[in-house]
């Protein structure tokens, strides 16, 4: 059994002398960095998925693509991303977090470069499933390394610097477009994501893999080193213990053993989140802001753009606020603050937009109204589903399934995000304003289902977590 009392660096830190506080320190700034260079993923999952709206507008004359080409295009990414999220499973127990984390960096590298240069849609469609690919990887293996080798008190924090860097990419990719609107250059919005692609691999090369992956590999010796240069000594040898203790306990090491009772509650909390981020409309919002801030009255083009930049800035200083309360409330109250919030906005920009004029409501107050809503619903989205799904998932898995089980649970977010985002306009145009009481339900869905099935994992190390998915052997009946 595990030591329940254990400390880790952050404990450890207020005890200690100057001399190993300035060691614990140094640890703490070498997993901020570590958390960051990883996360670099995250700003171009959230650029190459912004930036495309902007793009298009100067593909579609230039490559002379009719509606069919341009739905494809578009959908590239999220195809490309569920089966880089299945691949990123194999290839993160295979070759390791770390090689995974470059493998993506490399995609991204070859995606954007052959995007910039597409001679014509078959090139241009090409480019975009490899970038979806990428963001697949990266979207399985950066919250999964981070996590691996985050200090058990400081993973919720690090874990969301991917989720802050998504919603940084996303904010850059709508200023590049506008950026680069007056002179058309569609090449250079595609291909500007060769830089943080090439900072990515760079920056990845000389990091360490991940313990967790190093134990399951047999590494022992290496995992030690590791856990060495980010933990006290005494918690080096408490961490291995509990980790290989993990490992003994779990020997899932097949897909379909992912549906045994030891692994099978986590994986359908891992899936159930993964898809309630997207059923609950969030890329309703960040795909199509411009055409939903038109449609509530704002004027063409420059304001409607404006809003939507308002939009991504909001995103991402909220996004600060779950950084700064994961590891102190915990991850259900921000969970269930968050869909609250997220649920009782849609549900008041529906009654406002299709019954405003029966209670009242003057035309020109629907702008505002609607960017207000919107605007909260964005806030309490970045504080609780955004950051905190991804982190979950890179949570609640016993070690030796981690990586095919949040493959899993990642690929059913893009099949639901590329479901939401395809059936959008479709729905908007046969249910009007009432499409937002259709996502406020699937909120309230997702408020039950946290209240009823996910588990609280603060300060937990990742195999505390796991013990509770542990099948206890059957009491054996007493000989006579
Ligand atoms: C979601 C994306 C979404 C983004 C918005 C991410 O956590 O997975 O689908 O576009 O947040 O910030």
């Amino acid at each position: 059994m595990p030591s329940r009392t254990l400390t880790d660096n952050a404990d450890t830190a207020a005890s200690s002398s100057s001399g190993r506080s300035q060691q614990i320190s140094g640890a703490n700034l070498y997993i901020t960095m570590i958390a960051a260079v990883a996360a670099m993923g995250g700003l171009l999952f959230g650029f190459d998925t912004g930036v495309i709206a902007g793009a298009m507008l100067y593909i579609v004359p230039d490559l002379h693509l009719g509606p069919g080409g341009q739905g494809l295009v578009v959908s590239a990414v999220t195809f490309g991303a569920l089966f880089g999220a299945l691949a990123g499973g194999t290839s993160a127990d295979a070759i390791g977090r770390r090689w995974t984390n470059i493998a993506a960096g490399l995609s991204f590298i070859i995606g954007s470069i052959l995007s910039a240069l597409a001679p014509n849609l078959e090139v241009l469609i090409a480019s975009r499933i490899i970038i979806g690919a990428a963001i697949g990887l990266t979207s399985v293996a950066a919250p999964m390394y981070i996590a691996e080798l985050a200090p058990r008190r400081q993973r919720g924090r690090l874990v969301s610097l991917f989720q802050l860097a998504v919603t940084l990419g996303i904010l850059v990719s709508y200023l590049v477009d506008r950026a680069l609107a007056p002179t058309q250059a569609w090449r250079w919005m595609l291909g500007l994501a060769f830089v943080p692609g090439t900072l990515l691999v760079l920056g990845m090369i000389p990091l360490p893999e991940s313990p967790r992956w190093l134990m399951k590999s047999g590494a022992e010796d290496e995992a030690r080193r590791v856990l060495a240069l980010l933990r006290s000594p005494a918690q080096v040898e408490a961490d291995m213990r509990e980790i290989r203790d993990d490992l003994t306990h779990n020997q899932h090491s097949d897909w379909r053993e992912l549906l045994m009772p030891g692994i099978r509650p986590a994986l359908l909390i891992g899936i159930g989140l993964a898809v309630f981020q997207q059923v609950t409309g969030i890329n309703t919002i960040i795909y199509y802001a411009p055409e939903i801030f038109q449609k509530a009255g704002f004027d063409k083009g420059t304001t409607a753009l404006a809003a939507t930049i308002g939009i991504g800035v909001v995103n991402v200083l909220s996004t600060l606020i779950a950084m700064w309360l994961v590891d102190r409330l915990g991850r259900k109250p921000l969970l269930l603050a968050g869909l609250g919030g997220m649920t009782a906005s849609l549900a008041t920009l529906g009654v406002a937009q299709r019954f405003g004029s029966t209670l009242g409501i003057e035309p020109r107050s629907l702008a505002p109204i609607t960017v207000g809503f919107i605007g909260l619903y964005i806030v309490c989205f970045a504080f609780s589903m955004g950051p905190i799904v991804w982190l979950m998932i890179s949570e609640i898995f016993p070690n030796q399934s981690r990586a095919r089980a949040s493959a899993i649970s990642t690929s059913a977010n893009w099949m639901a995000n590329f479901l939401v985002s395809l059936s959008f306009p479709v729905l908007q145009a046969a249910m009007g304003p009432s499409l937002w009481f259709l996502y406020a339900a699937m909120g309230l869905g997702a408020i039950m289902f946290v209240i009823g099935y996910v588990p609280e994992t603060k300060g937990k190390s990742l195999e505390e977590i796991s013990l509770q998915w542990r099948v206890q052997p059957a009491v054996l009946p007493a000989r006579s």
